[in-house]
């Protein structure tokens, strides 16, 4: 086996990092969460998470990337970890191919939409229907489908085929340096209409106006859940690319610059979407999830001028963030393949995704022609998600927390973020405190409040 890859300049593993966080979780969670649970109020508490939790955690997995230069599994092996200690890396790699097999199948529904925004074939509607029903119909078609759905999944294997076997410089690096100007060039224009448009200031009086009365246990607990699930925390992603990670890189510099620019992502999307909303009165409209992408957004350009501009403009957008994520997500599996079996680059790139083929389709089509075919009253798709978002994610991020906190030589995490003593000053002993005690108690608590809920 050659040398171990590596980033090859800072800007590239910022914007590799940051393409993996922003995602669709920044654009279809956080601004309908941050709306119905206390605007502004909300606002303080993620960024409360983010800053006072997320990016501790994000160090300790950078530490841990960085110091075991490996897989998630063997990061911790070579760290000298026993058993239970790298079954938490392997619990990683578990949860990212699960996530892997649905987040396929997601980022090709931002393929269709790109594509038939290009075509204007998506705003070809019923005109004696209402606009809603029309878009929800077409949504139908495009998501519950059993031929176009797989088409565009399949497109996003192979587009994650290609990146990832080129390698982790040529590949990951370079996609990512490409795709995250344009990423935020994309965003910046969208935010400049949207802000253009008549009632602007009522729109974000009403994704921004403050309400303490919302904030219960339960709404910081979520934030704590959509901070980690934006930050890409706890699926070995944050360990496996820190591993590309070279000496000189400030390990606490990076986890700040990463989170904000995930916040800063999340905050424009508000921006976009609230103005344009309640400019075209559809502030009641459904605003969750896939309904507020593929309904709702597509009702409002289909008012606005220059429909097809705008529309494409915005699935793009899409379309890179959650194409950025999978590769992130799928590099997990094949570094382990390739650093547990060695094996080449390609192979383990072939190993990890071409089952993909078989899983994403089985996801799909438990969307659409296998929905009756339910485990614990979920389709295969949802069970996916939940297990692995709602349970491996914070068990993970404990893992690492305990591992790194207790039971790992107290100088590991003190050299990676003090730079092996070259960095200065730096908020070490802090990190310690938070990762060892306060991390995994809240963590602890989204767990158990999930359970409780269920
Ligand atoms: N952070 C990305 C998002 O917010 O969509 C990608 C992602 C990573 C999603 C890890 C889910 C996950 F568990």
């Amino acid at each position: 086996m050659g040398k171990k890859a590596q980033f090859g300049s800072k800007i590239g593993l910022v914007a590799a990092t940051v393409g993996s966080a922003v995602g669709l979780g920044n654009v279809w969670r956080f601004p309908a969460e941050a709306q119905a649970n206390g605007g502004a109020a909300f606002l303080v508490v993620y960024i409360a998470c983010v800053f006072l939790l997320g990016v501790p955690v994000m160090v300790s997995e950078f530490a841990l990337g960085r110091a075991g230069r490996s897989d998630a599994v063997g990061a911790f092996k070579n760290l000298g970890a026993s058993k239970p200690w790298w079954g938490v890396g392997a619990l990683a790699v578990c949860a990212s191919y699960m996530i892997l097999c649905f987040y396929m199948v997601v980022a090709g529904w931002t393929i269709e939409y790109l594509w038939a925004s290009l075509t204007r074939a998506l705003y070809d509607i019923d005109t004696s229907a209402s606009m809603e029903s029309s878009f929800a119909g077409k949504m139908q078609d495009m998501i519950g489908g059993s031929y176009r759905p797989l088409v565009a999944t399949y497109i996003t294997i192979l587009i994650n085929i290609c990146v990832l076997a080129v390698g982790v410089q040529k590949g990951i690096e370079r996609l990512s340096n490409i795709l995250m100007p344009v990423l935020f060039l994309v965003l910046l224009v969208m935010c400049g209409v949207s802000m253009s448009l008549d009632k602007a200031a009522e729109g974000l009086a009403y994704f921004l106006n403050p309400d303490f009365s919302k904030i219960t246990p339960s709404v910081v607990l979520n934030a704590l859940g959509q901070a980690f699930f934006s930050l890409s925390l706890g699926m070995g992603i944050l360990i496996t690319y820190s591993s590309y990670f070279p000496n000189s890189t400030k390990l606490t510099k990076t986890a700040v610059t990463v989170s904000l620019l995930d916040l800063l992502v999340a905050m424009m999307m508000g921006i976009i979407i609230f103005p344009a909303i309640t400019s075209f009165g559809l502030q009641d409209a459904n605003l969750e999830g896939t309904t507020l992408v593929f309904v709702t957004l597509p009702e409002v350009f289909n008012m606005m001028p220059w429909t097809r501009l705008w529309s494409t403009l915005f699935f793009l957008l899409l379309t890179v963030a959650a194409i950025t994520s999978t590769i992130s997500i799928a590099e997990v599996t094949v570094a382990f393949v390739s650093d547990r079996f060695r094996t080449s680059r390609i192979k383990a790139c072939l190993i990890t995704l071409m089952p993909l083929f078989v899983f994403s389709t089985v996801c799909s089509l438990s969307l659409g022609v296998w929905s009756g075919f339910r485990i614990a009253d979920m389709n295969i798709f949802n069970l996916l998600d939940t297990v692995a978002t709602n349970i491996i994610l914070p068990v993970v991020s404990i893992g690492v927390c305990v591992y790194l906190g207790w039971v790992a030589p107290k100088n590991i995490l003190q050299d990676e973020i003090s730079n092996y003593g070259k960095a200065g000053r730096h908020p070490g002993y802090l990190i310690r405190i938070i990762i060892r005690y306060i991390a995994p108690a809240l963590i602890s608590l989204v767990l158990i409040s999930y359970f409780l809920n269920v």
